[in-house]
Formats: C-alpha cells, sequence, structure tokens
C-alpha cells in the first residue's frame, strides 16, 4: 500500500502532489517531502515551509508524527495501523481488486517468442520468451486481457530450399526432427556452391508452395509441426501460452490491401523498382514494402499484422517483444502506421532487450556457436539435482524439486536483470543459493513453508507485536507488493518483480534471523507465524509472475 496519496491529501496543498512524496532514507520515518522545490513560489525558506505544512497537518491515525529536518518534512506512520492494514490487504486482496476493476476491459496484444520454423530454438530466444510470458502473466495479474501472439517466421524463399533439400536427401522413412532440418539446410547451401542448378530447384519449390500445390504444401507443413511439436515441449516446460500462432505466412493475403492503402495515399515511391516509403523526415532510411520482383517483405507483413491485432482484438496497447537490434525495424513500421493514419500507432510498444551470451562467449548462429535452449534447461535442472543430491538427500520428490529449480534459475536469470542490459549465462552464478537468484528466493519461501509446517495453526495474532524494525522492515516491504507489480507492468520490466523479491527474502531472513519464531509465547508465535504466511504467499504470487515455482520443501 501507498501511503503517499493519503499524505498529500492530509498535507491539503494544492501544489504538494503525491509524486512530491518519497520514500524516507533509512531512520527517517517511513516517507519524507522534500520541500526545496515550492520556496521560490512561497518566498521561504524550505525548512519554514516543512514547518508550516506540518502545522497545517490534522491529526491521523496512520500519520501518527511529523518531523522538520533541514529541507524535509518526514512523516512517521503509525506501526500497528500499517501492521493492520497490510496484513488486512494482504489476505482479503482488497488493493488488488480495485486495480482489476479499473483495468477490466482492457486488452493487451503480446508479440513474444516469435520463433523461426526449422531453425534452432537457441538461448536468444529466451529473452523474448521469457519476458513475454511473465507479462502475460502480469498483466493478467492486474486485470487486462492479455492475446500471446507467437508471430512464427514460417515463409521465405529458405522454405524452397528446404523443400528441395529434403526431396533430394531427406530420409522419409523415419520421422523428421528440428535437427534434420538444420543439417539439410547446411547440406543444401554447401552444395549449390557447387551445384548452381540445385537454387534454381529452391526457387521452383518455393514457387511450389506459393501456388499451393498440396505436395509441396504437405511438406511445408511438415516443417512448420515439426518445429512446433519441439519448441511445444520447451515451452510446457517453462510454463509458457500464447493464444495465437498466426505467424508470417497467415499475413500472405493480408498485405495487399495495406500496399494498395499505403499507394493510394500517396505515401509510396518506386526505387530501383522496389516499392518503399520513404522516412528521411524522421531521421530514417526508407522503409521497404515490396522488392522488386513483387515479394513482400517482413515489414510488409508486420504492417498487416499491425492492422488485423487491431481489428481483431481491438486492443489497447499492443507490445513487440524484439532484441533491439530490430530497433530501426520496429521504428519504421510504427512510423509507417502513423503516416497512415492509423490513431492506435501510438498504442504499439517495442519492448526491447539487450544481448544474451553464454559462458562468456557470444552467441552466433551463422557462425556455428549455437546453444539450444533446451540443453541449457536440461544442464540447468541436472546441476540442481545434484545441488539438492549434496545438501538434502532426503528430500522427498527430489526431481519436482529440482525441475523447479533449473527452470526457475534459467527464468530468474531471463527477467532477473533490466531487460535493456546485455546478460551473461553462467550455471554457478544462476544456481548460486546465496546471491541474487531464484534458488535464494525459493530457498527463504521454503523456510517459510517449513516453519508453518511445524506449527499447528495461527492463533488470533496482536498487531502491536509486529512494530520491531525487523518485522515492520517486511511489513512496509509487504505493503508496496501490489505497486511494484503495476509498475512492473508500466515499464514492461519483469525485473522490478525480480529485484523486490529479492529485498523481500532478505528482509524476511534478517527477521527470521533475528527472531525466535515458535516460542511459549503465544500471541508473539501468532504473529511472527502470520507474517511468515503473509511473505510466504507473496514470494508464491510474485515467483508466479516470473514463471517461477515455489516448492514447498528444498
Ligand atoms: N521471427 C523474428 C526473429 O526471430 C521475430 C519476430 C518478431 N515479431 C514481429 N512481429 N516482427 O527475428
Amino acid at each position: 500500500m501507498d501511503y503517499r496519496k493519503h499524505i498529500a491529501r492530509l498535507i491539503g496543498n494544492d501544489s504538494v502532489t503525491e509524486s512530491d512524496i518519497v520514500q524516507a532514507a533509512e531512520g527517517h520515518g517511513d516517507y519524507a517531502l522534500p520541500c526545496f522545490k515550492y520556496a521560490r513560489d512561497l518566498h521561504k525558506a524550505p525548512q519554514v515551509i516543512a514547518a508550516d505544512f506540518a502545522a497545517a497537518m490534522k491529526n491521523d491515525p496512520i500519520v501518527s508524527r511529523t518531523e522538520v529536518a533541514g529541507g524535509y518534512l518526514n512523516f512517521y506512520l503509525d506501526r500497528v495501523a500499517v501492521v493492520s492494514d497490510v496484513i488486512g490487504d494482504r489476505a482479503s486482496g482488497g488493493g488488488i481488486a480495485a486495480v482489476r476493476k479499473a483495468n477490466a476491459g482492457k486488452t493487451v496484444c503480446m508479440d513474444y517468442s516469435s520463433i523461426n520454423i526449422a531453425k534452432p530454438f537457441h538461448i536468444g530466444h529466451l529473452m523474448s520468451t521469457a519476458i513475454g510470458g511473465s507479462l502475460y502473466r502480469i498483466y493478467k495479474y492486474i486485470g487486462w486481457n492479455p492475446v500471446g501472439i507467437n508471430h512464427l517466421g514460417d515463409w521465405g524463399t529458405q522454405f524452397g530450399k528446404l523443400l528441395a533439400a529434403y526431396n533430394e536427401w531427406g530420409d522419409k522413412s523415419r520421422p523428421l526432427t528440428l535437427g534434420d532440418m538444420l543439417s539439410l539446410y547446411v547440406r543444401f547451401t554447401e552444395e549449390s556452391e557447387r551445384d548452381p542448378g540445385l537454387a534454381e530447384r529452391g526457387r521452383t519449390e518455393f514457387l511450389k508452395i506459393e501456388r499451393g500445390e498440396p505436395d509441396a504444401v504437405a511438406t511445408y507443413e511438415l516443417f512448420k509441426s515439426t518445429t512446433l511439436a519441439e519448441v511445444n515441449k520447451v515451452y510446457d516446460r517453462l510454463g509458457i501460452k500464447f493464444d495465437s500462432y498466426n505467424g508470417e505466412a497467415f499475413y500472405n493475403d493480408k498485405m495487399q490491401p495495406v500496399v494498395d492503402e499505403l499507394k493510394q495515399k500517396g505515401l509510396t515511391e518506386v526505387s530501383d523498382g522496389a516499392l518503399i516509403v520513404k522516412l528521411d523526415d524522421y531521421g530514417m532510411p526508407p522503409c521497404l514494402i515490396t522488392r522488386s520482383d513483387g515479394a513482400s517483405l517482413y515489414a510488409t507483413r508486420d504492417l498487416a499484422a499491425a492492422d488485423y491485432r487491431a481489428k481483431t482484438y481491438g486492443f489497447d496497447k499492443s507490445l513487440y517483444i524484439v532484441a533491439t537490434q530490430q530497433n530501426l525495424h520496429f521504428s519504421q513500421v510504427f512510423k509507417v502506421l502513423e503516416l497512415m493514419g492509423r490513431e492506435w500507432a501510438k498504442d504499439l510498444v517495442h519492448v526491447k532487450f539487450g544481448m544474451v551470451s553464454y559462458e562468456g562467449q557470444p552467441l552466433s548462429t551463422r557462425h556455428g556457436h549455437v546453444v539450444f535452449l533446451s540443453d541449457v534447461i536440461e544442464n540447468t535442472v541436472a546441476k540442481a539435482r545434484a545441488i539438492i543430491e549434496e545438501k538434502n538427500p532426503d528430500l522427498p520428490d527430489k526431481d519436482a524439486t529440482a525441475e523447479a529449480v533449473g527452470v526457475g534459475a534459467v527464468m530468474f536469470f531471463a527477467l532477473g536483470t533490466q531487460r535493456i542490459k546485455d546478460v551473461d549465462f553462467n550455471y554457478d552464478k544462476v544456481l548460486s543459493f546465496e546471491g541474487e537468484t531464484a534458488p535464494y528466493i525459493q530457498y527463504t519461501h521454503a523456510r517459510c513453508r517449513s516453519v508453518l509446517a511445524k506449527a499447528d495453526g495461527i492463533g488470533a495474532a496482536d498487531y502491536s507485536l509486529l512494530t520491531d524494525d525487523d518485522s515492520y522492515a517486511v511489513i512496509r516491504l509487504l505493503s508496496s507488493f501490489d505497486d511494484v507489480i503495476v509498475e512492473a507492468a508500466e515499464k514492461y520490466e519483469p525485473s522490478i518483480i525480480a529485484r523486490y523479491l529479492i529485498d523481500l527474502a532478505q528482509a524476511y531472513n534478517r527477521f527470521y534471523i533475528g527472531s525466535r519464531i515458535i516460542t511459549d509465547d503465544k500471541p508473539l508465535t501468532a504473529a511472527r507465524l502470520l507474517l511468515t504466511k503473509t511473505v510466504a504467499d507473496a514470494i508464491r504470487t510474485g515467483l508466479d509472475l516470473l514463471l517461477i515455482e515455489s516448492p514447498e520443501k528444498m
């Protein structure tokens, strides 16, 4: 709960708004109002203004005391009132219910993962998949209606080449795999250097797919279903879902109206036979609409896709969770849509993220340094299993726990850092039980659950027993839970939740080390158990928004 609005109201001065009030520095109460910026208008020194504001404030059950310190006015909240408020709200979900009500009926489209057919699902795709999957849950939590879209890369001349290669060398006696498709494609590229006729065959096969010839289409569909069957295994393991798999091919018959409209609105020019939209005025190179041979381009499909999403879902926001490398592409597409007069162009957001390296090495599909996401998950889970075996050999259900810890570690790797930053995947780092990691948070959660399992029920709690500094620090963090989720949604930044959960786990552990929970003192035991349960539930909800499970035992 954020008391800043309440404090602003108590001050009762129009020039002081909620956003002027900040979290107080350690030892200076709960909130503070820096008064420096009012000095000019009010012709008074900041400390005088602070004192004036304090004097004008009414008595209040929550804000129990104020203090003028330099140019700051500090606010001390009544701890018992806050504890009661926070515990009550966490149990009833009253705060989040209001947020959900305000967001009811809003739709957000999310384009994430968006893998390419017949290409490896590598660790580079992890970021889009994890950020999108997490934002999906976050938006749902705050009451929006999210639409998850996997904009498959399922169109392009490469499918003609692959088809030619498959007809030539494919082993039709056994089921095709993603690995087969990769090697067929590599072989095609190599052999076409020696045999120029091969390239021609690739073009012919692509034409067949384009014309919809049954045999060609059936094989193309086989490529698609084979890829999807493999990536779906990874999605299942990560808890990722989509509402639509409409990819690039889906827009084949939906681009002409866009091209016609662009022409009719006088936005296009012909340059070397290609149709382009010039964007010089906006400091960008032209957006390519059709090539000189008439073929459409990536951008054309995205224009048609944006229109389709606007028409089909009537979105309030439409997100594209795609690496920073595609900055220019999205800036161009968004600008062209704006020039076409789409009033919703302002609601399109490129949610970008930095690069992933693996154990210190950059990834490059082209230069053969491919690290499959499924292998990374498999390895992390195996290592988690080994750690559990060493730390807690008697744990029941070790496999399920290892899965939760391993997958959680991979997810936290993707979601734990501000998305714009480059990140390096390192097994020891992601699996550490001590650092700022998923296992650390999961372990704290399991610690809470094991305390709760030892107690028999939670008696009536006296909130005044949770006002000591360690307990109150936990309470203060709990009070901002819903605000943190809302902020993560607004900034498209799951790492805000990750950071928060680390802080919450650390604060709880400080409390745990300093205070015995189950003692002969019944009311104190009840109060501490209640705090423990509230923390455990908050961690579980928070981790779930990061696609991470919370095992009961670890
Ligand atoms: N398939 C593309 C790639 O792997 C990403 C597609 C992103 N979404 C979009 N609507 N362009 O690079």
